[in-house]
C-alpha cells in the first residue's frame, strides 16, 4: 500500500442501512435527511467514516441493490441536495463518506436495460449478456441466488438475458468496452461530487465464461445448480485492476471490494498491494454456511491465515455485521441471559483485532434478531427463496420458518432502534418492515445515559484504538491458552503491547498463569457493569484488554 492510502488504515467505519436507519417525514421509510438528522450519534460513537448502502434511483426488488439511476437518488430517500447537506455536513466533523457502488448488475428498469431488451440491433444491446435459446430453453442449467433460472426470455430478442441475482438485476457486460466506459465516467462523476471511497457489491462475477457452460454442482431442490466457474475469474481480476488504474489510484479514494473468496489465496488476490486491486475485502459467506459452521477456533484459524497472508501487503476489513448477516450478538453470542456482556465481548475482540473495524447501525446497542411469526412478514427476497426451496426439499413450514426465522437477512434490516417508543423513534408512521419490540430495553436513548452500556462500551473502544498504536498498527500473535474457546492475542509496535482475552463460552475459564504475567493496566472489561475483570477466572463472555507489562506478545500456537 502507498504511504498516500495509510489513512485506511485508521478508519472505524459504521454502515447505514438507510432504509431502517431513521425517518423524517412519516412516511415509514428511512432517508437522507433522517441521516443527517442523526449524524451526531456517529460523532458521539467517534466513527471517522460513514457507508452508505445503495441511495440512488432504484425500483427496490433488492432494496436498491438494484439501481435504475446510478446519478439520481432514490426519491423516497431525498434528493441530490439532500445527498449534497450529508456530504458536507460527514466532511464538517471528519467523517468520510463511502458509497456503495453496484455495478456487476443495474436494474430492469435502468433506461439502458430499457434500450438493450427493445431489439438486438440497438446501440445498447451489448450492455446486457444476451443468449440464444438451447434447443427451446435457458442456456444452461445456472441458479439465480435468488431463486429459478438465472435466464430470462424476452420475446422482442427472442434471447435470454443473465441475471445472476433477481430478474430485475441483470447483470451488466462488462465485455463491452463502452459499457466499461459509461461505469468507469459514472464513478469519476461520484468522486468529482467528493466522495471519499466506496465499498463495491458483488464484484467477483464481472466476467463470465462465454459459453456458459452447464454447472456440475448439485441442483437446488428447484432442478438449478450454482455455477461452479463464475466467481473470481481471471477476467474480472483484469477488470478489476483497470478499474484501480483507471479511478482508484490517481483518485485516492478507498476501496473495499465485497467478494467471493472461499480460501486465504482467493481473498489475496483481490487485496494483496501488488496486484492493485482493492484495499480491503468483505468475504461475503451465505448467512446459512456461517451459521452452520462457525466456531471460535475455525474464526481463529481464519484470521491467523489471512493475516499471515497479508500482513507485509494488505489489510482487512473486520466486522461481524452487516445487511446481509442476522444480528452479530444473536449469531455468535447470546441473545437471552447474556445479551448484554456477550455484545460487548464480541465487540471487545473485534476492536482487537489488526485490520480496519465495520459497525453496523444497531450493532453499538445490541440490537437483536426478530422471529417475524409467518414467512410473509420477511421483506428479503433471499428469505422467499430459501423458504421455497426448503420446502422443496421436503422441510415442514414450521421447520423452514424456524430456518428463516434464524437466518433472515431481515434480522439485520429492523428499524433502528432510537428510543423506548412503540417505533423505536424510527418513525412517526408505519415502519416498512416491523420494529424489534424489544426497543422497549434496547434503544439508543437509554444507552446513552448508561455509563455501562453496549453502545459505552463501543465509544471506549474507538477511543482506544485512536490512541493506541498497537490496536491501530501493532502486529497480532495469538497466545496458547489450551482451549479453543478462549482466545489470547498480543498487538505489539515497538514501544506498546496490549494483551486481549476472549473467553467464547458459557462455561468460566481460568487464563493461563504464564500469560498473565505479563498484564499490566486493565483498560477495559465486558464486566464493567459489576465492577470488571477479577481474574484469573474470566466468566461466560468475558474479555478483558490489557496493557502489556513488558515487550511484545509472543508465540502463536
Ligand atoms: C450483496 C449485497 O450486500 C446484497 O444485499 C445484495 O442482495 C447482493 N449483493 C446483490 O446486489
Ligand atoms: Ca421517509
Amino acid at each position: 500500500m502507498t504511504a498516500e492510502k495509510d489513512w485506511i488504515k485508521d478508519l472505524i467505519i459504521y454502515q447505514i442501512y438507510p432504509r431502517s436507519f431513521c425517518d423524517s417525514n412519516g412516511d415509514g421509510i428511512g432517508d437522507l435527511p433522517g441521516i443527517l438528522e442523526k449524524l451526531e450519534h456517529l460523532e458521539e460513537l467517534g466513527v471517522n467514516a460513514l457507508w452508505l448502502s445503495p441511495v440512488y434511483r432504484s425500483p427496490n426488488d433488492d432494496n436498491g441493490y438494484d439501481i435504475s439511476g446510478y446519478q439520481e437518488i432514490m426519491e423516497e430517500f431525498g434528493t441530490m441536495e439532500d445527498w449534497n447537506h450529508l456530504r458536507d455536513a460527514c466532511h464538517q466533523k471528519g467523517i468520510r463518506l463511502i458509497m456503495d457502488l453496484v455495478v456487476n448488475h443495474s436494474s430492469d428498469e435502468h433506461p439502458w436495460f430499457e434500450e438493450s431488451r427493445s431489439s438486438k440491433g440497438n446501440p445498447k444491446s451489448e450492455y446486457y449478456i444476451w443468449r440464444d435459446p438451447v434447443n427451446g430453453k435457458a442456456p444452461n442449467n445456472w441458479a439465480s441466488v435468488f431463486g429459478g433460472s438465472a435466464w430470462e426470455y424476452v420475446p422482442q430478442r427472442d434471447q435470454y438475458y443473465f441475471h445472476y441475482f433477481s430478474k430485475k438485476q441483470p447483470d451488466l457486460n462488462w465485455a463491452s468496452p463502452q459499457l466499461r466506459e459509461e461505469i468507469f465516467s459514472m464513478i469519476e462523476w461520484w468522486v468529482d461530487k467528493g466522495v471519499d471511497g466506496f465499498r463495491i457489491d458483488a464484484i467477483s462475477y464481472l466476467d463470465k465464461p462465454q459459453d456458459f457452460p452447464d454447472s456440475s454442482l448439485p441442483p437446488l431442490p428447484d432442478g438449478y445448480a450454482f455455477p461452479d466457474c463464475l466467481a473470481g475469474r481471471p477476467g474480472t481480476h483484469a477488470y478489476i485492476q483497470e478499474m484501480n488504474r483507471r479511478i482508484y489510484a490517481p483518485c485516492n479514494v478507498l476501496t473495499v471490494g465485497e467478494v467471493s473468496a472461499p480460501t486465504t489465496d482467493e481473498l489475496s488476490n483481490y487485496v494483496n498491494t501488488n496486484r492493485e486491486e482493492f484495499d480491503m475485502a468483505i468475504p461475503f459467506v451465505p448467512p446459512m454456511v456461517e451459521i452452520d459452521t462457525w466456531s471460535p477456533e475455525k474464526l481463529k484459524n481464519d484470521i491467523w491465515e489471512s493475516y499471515q497472508a497479508l500482513k507485509e501487503s494488505g489489510w482487512w476489513a473486520r466486522f461481524f455485521s452487516n445487511h446481509d448477516k442476522p444480528r452479530q450478538v444473536s449469531l455468535y453470542g447470546d441473545d437471552s441471559q447474556y445479551w448484554e456482556v456477550s455484545a460487548k465481548f464480541l465487540a471487545m475482540f473485534l476492536h482487537s483485532l489488526p485490520g480496519t473495524p465495520f459497525i453496523y447501525q444497531g450493532e453499538e446497542i445490541g440490537m437483536t434478531n426478530l422471529k417475524l411469526s409467518s414467512i410473509k412478514d420477511y421483506n428479503d427476497p433471499d428469505t422467499q427463496n430459501r423458504y421455497r426451496q426448503l420446502i422443496l426439499s421436503g422441510l415442514s413450514p414450521e421447520a423452514a420458518l424456524a430456518r428463516a426465522q434464524l437466518e433472515s437477512r431481515d434480522n439485520a434490516r429492523t428499524p433502528m432502534q432510537w428510543d423506548s417508543s412503540a417505533n423505536g423513534g424510527f418513525t412517526t408512521g408505519q415502519p416498512w418492515l416491523k420494529v424489534n419490540p424489544n426497543t422497549v430495553k434496547i434503544n439508543v436513548a437509554a444507552q446513552r445515559q448508561d455509563p455501562h452500556s453496549v453502545y459505552q462500551c463501543y465509544r471506549k473502544l474507538i477511543a482506544l484504538r485512536k490512541g493506541c498504536s498497537a490496536l491501530s498498527r501493532g502486529a497480532l500473535s495469538f497466545l496458547e491458552t489450551g482451549k479453543a474457546t478462549l482466545i489470547a492475542l498480543s498487538r505489539s509496535t515497538e514501544t506498546e503491547t496490549l494483551l486481549a482475552f476472549h473467553n467464547f463460552s458459557q462455561e468460566h475459564q481460568e487464563i493461563p498463569t504464564a500469560l498473565l504475567e505479563h498484564a499490566g493496566e486493565i483498560l477495559l472489561s465486558s464486566y464493567d457493569r459489576v465492577g470488571g475483570y477479577c481474574g484469573p477466572t474470566l466468566r461466560p463472555y468475558e474479555s478483558v484488554i490489557f496493557r502489556g507489562k513488558d515487550g511484545t506478545g509472543t508465540q502463536h500456537n
